[in-house]
């Protein structure tokens, strides 16, 4: 059993940092009451959750990147947070500017 623990912490917030197993994904534990993300879908087609992520994670899937191209193409370090796995410690920040306009 793989007992390794990552913290996902979200910077620039009062949210305290959560511990949660590797290979755990985050959108299963996040909620508006312990983080700043928001989620729709939860299936990687909203972008309602997208996010700037620090860490090292697995690269986004070629579905996760047509979506990151069209709300954020200029942005290398966005995610979106529903479909990340962890694989170490993270940063969360939400995304600054109005996305509005593409939602
Ligand atoms: S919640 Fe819809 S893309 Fe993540």
């Amino acid at each position: 059993m793989n007992t390794e623990i990552c913290n996902v912490s979200f910077p620039q917030t009062n949210y305290q940092p959560i511990c949660l197993s590797k290979n755990e994904n985050i959108s299963e534990y996040l909620t508006v009451q312990n983080s700043p993300v928001l989620f729709g879908c939860r299936t990687g087609i909203c972008g309602t959750c997208i996010v700037v992520v620090n860490g090292d994670i697995p690269p986004p899937t070629e579905e996760e990147k047509e979506i990151l191209e069209i709300f954020a193409p200029e942005n290398s370090q966005v995610r979106l947070a529903c479909q990340l796995k962890l694989t170490s410690d993270i940063e969360i920040t939400l995304l600054k500017g109005d996305l509005s306009g593409k939602l």
